[in-house]
C-alpha cells in the first residue's frame, strides 16, 4: 500500500526562470506544494503549468522580493492555501555586469535591495512562521561552484529533492 505523507510546502523566490524554475520542477516531481514567487506573471504561469504536469501543486505569487510587505503577503497566501511552509528558498537575485567604476549608485542600491534585502525579507517571513512551531530552520547560501543539496534555503526538516 502506498504510504501517505503530507506534501512538502515550499516557497521559491525567483521561480519563474533559471535555477529557481528548475528547483520548482525538482520539488514538483516529489509532489510538493509550491509557492512560486517572482515579478513576471507570464513566467510564473509557465512554471505553474510545469509543476502541475510533474505532479505538484502551485500558487502563482507575483511579488518583488525587495518589497517586505509583498513577501509577507505571499507567505500568508501560501500558508492559507497549502498549510505550514516547510522550506523557503531565497533564489531571486539581480546582478549588474560592469566595471565597478561604471556602475551608478542606483544600480548598487537596486542590487542590494533585491539580492540582500530580498533574502532578509524572505528569511524573516519564513522564521516568523517556523519558529513559533518549534522548528529550527537553517539558512544557507551556496554558489554554482559548489555542489550542494540546498541553495539558500530556510527549512524546518532535512532537505529532500533538490540536487541542483
Ligand atoms: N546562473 C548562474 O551562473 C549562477 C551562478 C551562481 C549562482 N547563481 C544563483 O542562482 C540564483 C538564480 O540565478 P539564475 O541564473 O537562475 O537567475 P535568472 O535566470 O536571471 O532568474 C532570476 C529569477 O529571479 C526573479 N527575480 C529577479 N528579480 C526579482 C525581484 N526583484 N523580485 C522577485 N523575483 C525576482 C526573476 O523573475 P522576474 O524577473 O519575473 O521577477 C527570475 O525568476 C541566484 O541566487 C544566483 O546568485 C546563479
Amino acid at each position: 500500500m502506498k504510504q501517505l505523507r503530507k506534501p512538502e510546502v515550499v516557497v521559491i523566490t525567483g521561480a519563474s526562470a533559471g535555477l529557481g524554475r528548475a528547483v520548482a520542477r525538482a520539488f514538483a516531481r516529489e509532489g510538493a506544494y509550491i509557492g512560486l514567487l517572482a515579478r513576471g506573471r507570464d513566467g510564473l504561469e509557465g512554471a505553474r503549468r510545469e509543476v502541475e504536469e510533474l505532479g505538484g501543486r502551485a500558487l502563482v505569487l507575483p511579488a518583488d522580493v525587495a518589497d517586505a510587505d509583498g513577501v509577507e503577503q505571499a507567505a500568508e497566501t501560501v500558508e492559507r492555501e497549502f498549510g505550514s511552509i516547510d522550506i523557503w528558498i531565497n533564489n531571486a537575485m539581480v546582478s549588474v555586469f560592469s566595471p565597478v567604476r561604471g556602475m551608478k549608485p542606483e544600480e548598487y542600491k537596486r542590487v542590494t535591495e533585491v539580492t540582500y534585502l530580498g533574502y532578509v525579507y524572505g528569511t524573516l517571513a519564513a522564521l516568523k512562521r517556523m519558529l513559533p512551531r518549534g522548528e529550527s530552520p537553517a539558512a544557507r547560501c551556496t554558489s554554482a561552484t559548489r555542489r550542494s543539496r540546498r541553495l539558500s534555503a530556510t527549512r524546518s526538516r532535512p532537505a529532500s529533492p533538490t540536487g541542483t
